[in-house]
């Protein structure tokens, strides 16, 4: 009977390891559940309310808009964007489109503004003859605008507002 007494106990107490693991892995996953809900709620899903796995047919694109009114920049370093079109520009390591309109010898004919000095700067900030391969994929940081309504809700005050000026 010693035998299986011993049993006995050594049987339970596996059984308490058992469902004190297992109550464990229970509550954090309750609260691991929980945080990923909450998570969830705060930051809106971008991809909509489809499910991720279905098929759903994709949106027309939105027109860019086009108007050639160059835009007021939100702070004096950002890239300014695009006013016009550039449906069919080709920006391939052979040819840049773009260049041919916004480089130096050009902008005369064109008539487009130059691309600014900080274009011409390697990263020691040597200046160079031509475009510094850091910039030559314009659309890596100038992108087209289109009139549509915005995923995210936006607070974005100018910098006029918040920054600091010379006194
Ligand atoms: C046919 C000439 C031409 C080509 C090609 C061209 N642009 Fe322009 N771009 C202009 C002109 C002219 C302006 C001035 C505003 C206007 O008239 O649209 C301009 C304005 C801009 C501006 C606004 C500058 C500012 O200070 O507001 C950006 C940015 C720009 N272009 C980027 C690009 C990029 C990137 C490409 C290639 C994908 C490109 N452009 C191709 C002629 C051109
Ligand atoms: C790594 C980001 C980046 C890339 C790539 C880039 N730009 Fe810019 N661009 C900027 C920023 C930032 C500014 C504004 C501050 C400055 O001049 O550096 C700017 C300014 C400009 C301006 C306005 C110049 C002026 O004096 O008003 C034009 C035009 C322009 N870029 C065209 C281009 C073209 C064309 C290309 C591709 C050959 C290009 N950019 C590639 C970041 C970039």
């Amino acid at each position: 009977m010693r035998g299986q007494d011993r049993f006995g106990v050594s049987a339970m107490k596996t059984l308490l390891a058992a469902i004190i693991a297992g109550g464990t892995v229970l509550v954090s996953g309750a609260i691991y559940a929980q945080s990923t809900q909450s998570a969830v709620q705060i930051v809106p899903r971008v991809t909509g309310a489809a499910q991720p796995m279905s098929e759903i047919p994709a949106p027309a694109l939105p027109r860019a808009i086009t108007d050639d009114k160059r835009v007021m920049r939100n702070y004096p370093e950002q890239p300014p964007v695009i006013p016009h079109s550039i449906d069919n520009y080709q920006l391939t390591t052979k040819t840049n489109r773009c260049l041919e309109c916004h480089n130096r010898e050009y902008t005369e004919s064109s008539g487009a503004p130059m691309i600014s000095v900080t274009h011409f700067m390697d990263r020691d900030g040597q200046m160079l003859a031509d475009v510094t391969p850091r910039r030559y994929f314009c659309t890596a940081c100038h992108v087209t605008q289109t009139d549509v309504r915005p995923l995210v809700p936006n607070t974005f005050t100018d910098m006029k507002a918040s920054g600091r000026s010379a006194p």
